[in-house]
């Protein structure tokens, strides 16, 4: 019964909510880190680029089986109304045969990502796993999100989902 979150994040506000999940329902924490650093208004243009070409970055190798796993805590974001090309790499990676996929994506928009949740999902189904449910939290391109914004949508989402939110005893880091 051992969860992981995963994410990729590259203005921290999906690893605010990651690291705010993590915390309530325990398990391993895992960034997915693109080999070249993005910087600047260049990394803004080239990531909306690629995105909207549905391309892959080059991710670090990741230092874990998901095989260990049973439930995957998936976090990504919006760029250009796509899926970003880390995620995109990482999907194109795993296995997740027989796994259960919680799927949270921040994004600037008030509107639901229902595009960016399809496509994630059909990609999860293609390489065995569900997404079970979905939430997407707005953020603001200013500043990050704070951890007690994150913190009350992600807790509701996992009470509704009847996850426990009481990570002792479900985490290999106590
Ligand atoms: C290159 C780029 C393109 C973006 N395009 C969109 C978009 O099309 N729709 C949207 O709602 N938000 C968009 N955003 C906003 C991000 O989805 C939002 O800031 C998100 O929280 C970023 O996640 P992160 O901080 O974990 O990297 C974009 C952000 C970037 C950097």
């Amino acid at each position: 019964m051992k969860n992981i979150v995963v994410y990729y994040s590259w203005t921290n506000n999906t690893g605010v909510v990651a690291r705010e999940i993590h915390d309530m329902v325990g398990g391993d924490l895992k960034e997915i880190e693109e080999v070249k650093q993005r910087t600047g208004g260049m990394g803004f243009a080239g990531g909306a680029f690629s995105a909207l070409l549905g391309l892959k970055s080059k991710i670090k190798p990741m230092d874990f089986s998901m095989s260990d796993y049973e439930n995957i805590f998936l976090g990504g974001q919006v760029w250009a109304s796509h899926s970003t090309p880390a995620i995109n790499a990482f999907l194109d990676k795993a296995d997740l045969r027989d796994k259960k996929v919680y799927l949270f994506l921040t994004k600037a928009d008030d509107k639901v990502p229902q595009k960016v949740i399809d496509s994630i999902s059909q990609r999860v189904e293609r390489k065995g796993g569900k997404v079970i449910d979905t939430l997407s939290i707005t953020t603001s391109m200013k500043s990050v999100i704070s951890p007690e914004a994150a913190r009350k949508p992600a807790e509701d989402w996992l009470r509704k989902n009847s996850i426990s939110v009481d990570s002792y005893g479900n985490s290999s880091d106590i």
